[in-house]
């Protein structure tokens, strides 16, 4: 790694460690409940059975490593690699009480982390590949991992706008409180939609050795909170609302514009948002040469 890639993987783990995972620690029934969905399409194109050895990539805290721990028991396991240790905390004492108990749980930078070579059936992700320093190693790395013939299936969000769930809490900050709005990304930097590109993550796969390539569109509804209160409360605790939470009269404005936004998306399965992801399956060719690294 240069030493610029050295300082944003620092500064990434840094996040993850701190404020972000915690946040993520504090509301897992509500992050679970949004993105099961979209775990669930992973699964599926992973065609996990009973035996298999399984890679996840920024497992988090856990929910979808357990689930597919139990698709490849008996036999099979999942190491779950995050760089969060809170986040692997609170995962390993899920499994624990799960009973999961061949999900393990490693803290490392994906990017490096220091697994055998072609050692894994499958590798899977839910929203846990967007964030490397220098994504084009990081991603030969890890398809290095898994054997030769090895399936990979995994999801990111495409651009933001492309997710109510992220376009409408945008547009109500952009319209009470301009001067808040999160600025659009920088490009190529790590972040949620850094891989909202599709040629861009599937040239990212082709370097990376990977064969048998396809980008799927994936659009889901992403249940956001039983009744409006509870998905105010969980929107209004995002990050992206950090700015908002300390100015009384703001926040007033801001969840009375949201309560109206939000009205016209709840129904009999609660508040639901649609999320738009990129779902990616592909393989490490069989038979091949380990590329270099
Ligand atoms: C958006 S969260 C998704 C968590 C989990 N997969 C889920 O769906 O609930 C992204 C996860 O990737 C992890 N992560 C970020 N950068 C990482 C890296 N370089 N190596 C390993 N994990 C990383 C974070 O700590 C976090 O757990």
């Amino acid at each position: 790694m240069t030493d610029i890639a050295e300082h944003v993987a620092a500064e990434v783990a840094a996040r993850w460690n701190g404020e972000t995972g915690l946040h993520w620690v504090e509301e897992v029934d509500g992050f679970d409940a949004l993105l099961d969905p979209m775990g669930r399409a992973v699964l599926d194109a992973a065609g996990l059975v009973s035996g298999q050895r399984v890679l996840e990539v920024g497992s988090g805290t856990g929910q979808m490593t357990i689930q597919a721990a139990r698709m490849v028991e008996p036999g099979g396991s999942v190491v779950g690699v995050d760089v969060s240790g809170p986040m692997a905390d609170f995962a390993r004492r899920r499994a624990r009480v799960e009973g999961a108990g061949n999900a393990d749980f490693v803290v490392a930078d994906a990017a490096t982390v220091d697994l055998p070579e072609a050692a894994f059936d499958v590798l899977t992700s839910r929203f846990g590949l967007m964030f490397f320093a220098d994504p084009a190693p990081a991603f030969t790395h890890l398809v290095n991992r898994v054997k030769p013939g090895g399936r990979i299936a995994f999801v990111v969000w495409q651009e933001m706008e492309r997710s109510e769930l992220f376009a409408v809490p945008a547009a109500v900050i952009a319209s009470v409180a301009p001067h808040l709005a999160v600025p659009p990304p920088v490009p190529g930097a790590p972040g949620p939609f850094s891989l909202g590109d599709p040629a861009r993550l599937e040239a990212l796969l082709v370097c990376a050795g990977a064969g048998d390539i396809c980008v799927e569109r994936l659009q889901r509804r992403l249940r956001v909170g039983a009744g409006i209160a509870e998905a105010i409360d969980f929107v209004m605790r995002s990050s992206s609302l950090d700015a908002v939470r300390g100015d009384g009269a703001l926040q007033q404005r801001v969840e009375r514009e949201l309560r109206r936004a939000l009205a016209d998306h709840t129904g009999p399965a609660g508040v639901e948002l649609t999320g738009a992801a990129w779902l990616v399956s592909a393989r490490r060719p069989a038979g091949g040469p380990a590329e270099g690294e």
